[in-house]
């Protein structure tokens, strides 16, 4: 028997009146589908998204993301009812990092600065000195001296990245995202010679032949305000597809293709746990405040003053 799909304006009209009674506020980041980002008061990148967090007046917070990104609201926002429409919205890269192996790593080195990215589970970054995103890594990383010790996880492409425009030679966790590393070197090159006139956008995260191909590597949010000044009219898009949304809405008469995943069967490039938050359950999180996401107090003790750090370094170096 095929259950029916809720009709979406009436979803959207019930997310307003209970977003109203609950007085909430949804965010979202630009991996969501278009529905959802639609929907959301604030919508932006993980850092956007850790800024905000820290900022809303509201007492209940959606977070239309992954679980690291309401943890993060969590930690910042301890006094708050933070709720994640799907918790199984995990992330690859932040399960490539479990906290007791991460804690043994920084054990072994016992004289180096640990820096994470936000991509990580609330354990890992109590183990963490400072917190980064993509958005702010460089500069982060640049505020200590040359000569600082420092282990860099658990993006792997992000921090051989990170390493190379700065001269670093951080120590790496070996982890990594299953979506970026799907993109395929040698059909996007083929796109590229079918739209030659169009500009490689390339998230960090991808494996380093997709970044030397790039005109543009940054975050969500440096990807999309490159396309609106850019003066191309034709972009290829290297990172989640649900950011093609954001970049077609405020940009209409430009052209979006989205970089091909090396597998043409199947949707590599979309993030299967972004996509497990629909309209409903953010409707049904919103009517019964849950799923909520909790997080052991001395862990919020321990993680807060990496993001913290983050979220001052990222406003001086702005
Ligand atoms: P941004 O920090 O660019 O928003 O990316 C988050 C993420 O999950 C990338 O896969
Ligand atoms: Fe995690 Fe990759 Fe999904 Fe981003 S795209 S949330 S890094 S699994």
């Amino acid at each position: 028997m095929s259950v029916e799909k809720e009709s979406p304006e009436r979803l959207k009209k019930e997310i307003e009146l209970l977003k109203k009674e609950r007085g909430a506020v949804i965010m979202a980041h630009y991996y969501q589908t278009g529905d959802i980002q639609d929907i959301a008061d604030y919508i932006g990148d993980s850092l956007a998204l850790a800024r905000i967090a820290s900022q809303v007046k509201e007492k209940v917070i959606v977070v239309c993301g992954v679980h690291f990104m309401g943890e993060t609201a969590k930690i910042l926002c301890s006094e708050k009812t933070v709720l994640v429409p799907d918790t199984d919205a995990g992330c690859s890269l932040a399960d490539s990092c479990p906290a007791d192996e991460f804690e043994k790593f920084v054990n072994e080195h016992p004289d180096h600065t640990v820096i994470s990215y936000v991509n990580t589970t609330a354990a890992v970054k109590a183990l963490t000195d400072v917190v980064v995103t993509s958005g702010n890594a460089r500069e982060i990383v640049e505020t200590f001296p040359k000569e600082e010790k420092i282990i860099f996880g658990p993006d792997r492409n992000l921090g051989n990245y990170i390493n190379g425009i700065t001269g670093r030679k951080m120590l790496l966790w070996d982890g990594a995202c299953h979506v970026h590393e799907q993109f395929s070197l040698e059909k996007t090159l083929k796109l590229k010679k079918e739209h030659p006139d169009a500009k490689v956008l390339v998230h960090p995260e991808c494996k380093k032949p997709m970044q030397l191909i790039a005109d543009k590597i940054g975050s969500t949010a440096v990807l999309l305000k490159y396309a609106g000044e850019s003066d191309a009219e034709k972009f290829i898009v290297a990172t989640e597809s649900g950011i093609l949304h954001q970049m077609q809405k405020e940009y209409p008469h430009k052209i979006f293709i989205p970089a091909p995943p090396s597998d043409s069967t199947c949707a590599c490039n979309e993030c299967s746990f972004m996509k497990l938050n629909t309209l409903e359950k953010l409707r049904d999180c919103l009517k019964n405040m849950s799923p909520e996401i909790i997080v052991d107090e001395k862990i919020i003790e321990k993680a807060r003053r990496p993001i913290e750090k983050m979220l001052e370094l990222s406003e001086k170096i702005k």
